[in-house]
């Protein structure tokens, strides 16, 4: 089967087209016919080796729409043909044909396999992060770092879906602060003094909670824009930055918590409770509830150039390949 490997971590042009074997389903595992794989930026990291080099030929993609193939032994509820989005915690989504544990793999309902495609890593984060990392309770107010991203797009509307009372963002350029406006956000500001503006926003109170994938000096920052007893997730670290050495005396001075969320360890760990974020974000995407933009569509081949955009910082909404779309 066609797929898109790496054999070497550096820039996009490592991801090479290459002939692979299809994949067999073994025990509790779902063989997909991948229609769209999403494009994420932590495959991007992936492949610059911000997880570690690979020490054999890699195929990476975390999330995929498409149609099931074949069923690994004692997998029930799903039957060959079935339209189904699924997590992918191992990768192997850049390719035609690729292997989903069942409990990470869903009937896409409503959704069309387009739409699915970007949905399973993307809605499942921003669910996690919202109700099990900051556990945000009606009322509350939430800032968003990356507010035009994949993941920050689908945060604003599950954080309104869960009765959050005001939503402000950050991004890193005017044109994206007027695209994130249609996900429902009140105000989305230019990262240069987000904290101030999110105080004066707030009438000097700040945010409950913070969602931080961006880290470096964002994420220092983002300890100025909480409220007594606010929180600051840290899932991600697009900026590339070192780690933070981080004092722990201001947590008590000034009523801090911070959280963090890392879907693979969720997988690992407490594989069930990743499954009921992902049920739960996922039917409100069928409700209509919340809307994954599709701003860009590139054929399996130009999975590179999907990468470079993404790199760059270019995308808006989610990104896709499509493959047997
Ligand atoms: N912890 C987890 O389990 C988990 C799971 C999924 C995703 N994530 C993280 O969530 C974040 C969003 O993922 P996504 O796939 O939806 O990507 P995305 O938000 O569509 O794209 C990444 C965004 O990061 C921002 N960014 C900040 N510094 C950057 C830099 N130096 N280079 C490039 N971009 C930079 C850019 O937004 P601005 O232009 O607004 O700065 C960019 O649009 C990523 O950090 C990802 O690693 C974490």
């Amino acid at each position: 089967m066609r797929a898109i490997g790496f054999q070497e971590t550096g820039g996009p042009e490592v991801l090479h087209l290459v002939d692979v074997p299809r994949p067999v389903p073994g025990p509790g595992e779902v063989l997909i016919e991948v229609a769209y794989a999403g494009v994420n930026y932590g495959e991007v990291q992936h492949r610059l080796g911000d997880f570690g080099a690979p020490d054999t030929l890699t195929v990476t993609g975390l999330e995929a729409s498409g149609r099931v193939a074949a069923l690994g032994e004692g997998v029930g509820g799903l039957a060959v043909g079935d339209p189904v989005a699924a997590y992918l915690p191992d990768g192997g989504g850049y390719a035609e044909f690729a292997l989903a544990p069942a409990e990470f793999t869903f009937p896409v309902g409503t959704l069309d396999l387009r739409t699915a495609g970007g949905a399973a890593l993307v809605l499942t984060t921003a669910y996690g992060v919202l109700d099990g990392a900051v556990r945000v309770r009606p009322g509350d107010t939430v800032l968003i770092h990356a507010a035009a991203g994949g993941v920050g797009s689908a945060a604003a509307q599950i954080a309104r879906a869960l009765g959050v009372k005001a939503v402000y963002g950050t991004v890193s350029t005017p044109e994206k602060a007027e695209y994130a406006l249609r996900f429902g956000y009140d105000e989305v500001f230019l990262r240069e003094g987000f904290a101030e503006a999110v105080r004066t926003a707030t009438g000097g109170r700040g945010v409950d909670a913070v969602l931080d994938p961006v880290g470096g000096p964002t994420r220092l920052e983002s300890f100025e824009a909480l409220a007594p007893f606010g929180r600051v997730a840290v899932y991600g670290e697009a900026g590339r930055h070192p780690d933070l050495t981080l004092p722990v005396l201001p947590v008590w001075k000034n009523n801090r918590t911070l959280t963090g969320y890392n879907i693979g360890d969720l997988s690992r760990r407490d594989p069930h409770l990743l499954r009921t974020h992902a049920r739960a974000a996922l039917e409100l995407a069928a409700a209509g509830s919340v809307s994954i933009d599709i701003s860009a569509v590139h054929p399996l081949h130009d999975a590179a150039e999907a990468h470079r955009a993404m790199q760059a910082g270019e995308v808006r909404g989610k990104s896709l390949l499509e493959i047997g779309g």
